[in-house]
């Protein structure tokens, strides 16, 4: 594949700083140059400008607000601007994140190519919640909302295209903190969930068969993956880690079985926060899942 890595150093949108450094932790692992030794052409691209608030008291002074809201529609719209044009060149873009927020430009970007497009949300929350709903008012907890064309006009908006994805084009795996809000949002738009008792209960290899069932029709499917979806034991390097998530060998799987289905055309990775653990186990983790994800095997 011809593979661009796109860092996105950006992490207004969650509630905590410190994700914006992720896409350097994950990069200093070497993972272009192992994308080589898979025989994959790999550039990366310049990281995308850094998007900051004017003010930050903003978030302060109006907690159940839509906090950094102008910094996470600039960011996301020239992030979408940059996603479209490398789909435009035929490219396989994996986007490097920085917080969930920036889902919302990548599938934005997407949505200018794919007009039956499937997302495949791998994390511990749904990020369904709107302004009525959202608990904490980050936006990294709204944005697959958002790509449903449920929040904001500046980010539903973006790129023109609302919705950007269909409910029926969705499936979530490895759910287990979902706010009432979110859940009713699933129940109501028949959002394919698999949570992480599903998961127990079939294994990660039938859902991931069910979840291919369900994105037939698709012309083109992305995987957003959330690290938090993995087990904080696994992943301790993220900001909102919930107890009981994927193993290191369910994630890794998962990865194995969408590249052997070949149905994956881009890939996010996001939420890994390397001020929140001491070494790289994380920043190493998404690297690895990346690299399963493209090709690389045990054997
Ligand atoms: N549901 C919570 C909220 O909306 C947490 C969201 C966490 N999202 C994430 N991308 N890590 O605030
Ligand atoms: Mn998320
Ligand atoms: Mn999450
Ligand atoms: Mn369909």
């Amino acid at each position: 594949k011809k593979i661009t890595l796109l860092p996105v150093p950006f992490d207004w949108g969650a509630g905590r700083r410190g994700a914006k450094d992720g896409p350097e932790a994950i990069l200093r692992t070497g993972l272009e140059r192992k994308l080589r030794l898979l025989r994959h052409e790999v550039e990366t691209a310049p990281a995308l400008p850094e998007f900051k608030p004017l003010s930050s008291a903003d978030a302060r002074a109006a907690p159940h607000a839509l906090k950094h809201l102008d910094a996470v529609a600039d960011m996301n719209e020239a992030l979408a601007l940059q996603v479209s044009a490398l789909v435009g060149q035929r490219r396989f873009p994996i986007i490097l994140g920085g917080d969930h927020s920036i889902a919302i430009g990548t599938i934005a970007g997407l949505s200018a190519h794919y007009k039956q497009l499937g997302v495949l949300w791998f994390d511990a929350h749904s990020d369904l919640n709107t302004a009525d709903t959202s608990p904490s008012g980050n936006l990294h907890g709204m944005s697959l909302a958002v790509s449903l064309g449920l929040g904001h006009d500046r980010l539903v908006k973006l790129l023109g295209r609302c919705p950007k994805v269909l409910p029926e084009h969705i499936v979530i795996v490895g759910a287990r903190d979902l706010d009432e809000g979110e859940k009713q949002l699933i129940r109501q738009l028949g959002i394919r969930c698999f949570t992480m008792q599903d998961i127990d209960r079939y294994g990660i290899g039938k859902v991931l068969e069910e979840a291919a069932r369900q994105l037939q029709g698709t012309d083109g499917v992305h995987v957003s993956f959330d690290i938090d979806s993995v087990d904080p034991n696994e992943a301790p390097g993220t900001g909102t880690p919930v107890p009981g998530g994927m193993s290191y060998r369910e994630a890794h799987y998962a990865m194995e079985l969408l590249q052997e289905s070949g149905m994956v055309t881009s890939a996010e990775l996001v939420e890994v926060n390397p001020s929140l653990e001491p070494g790289q186990r994380t920043s190493r983790l998404a690297s690895g899942l990346l690299l399963s994800l493209l090709g690389e095997t045990i054997l």
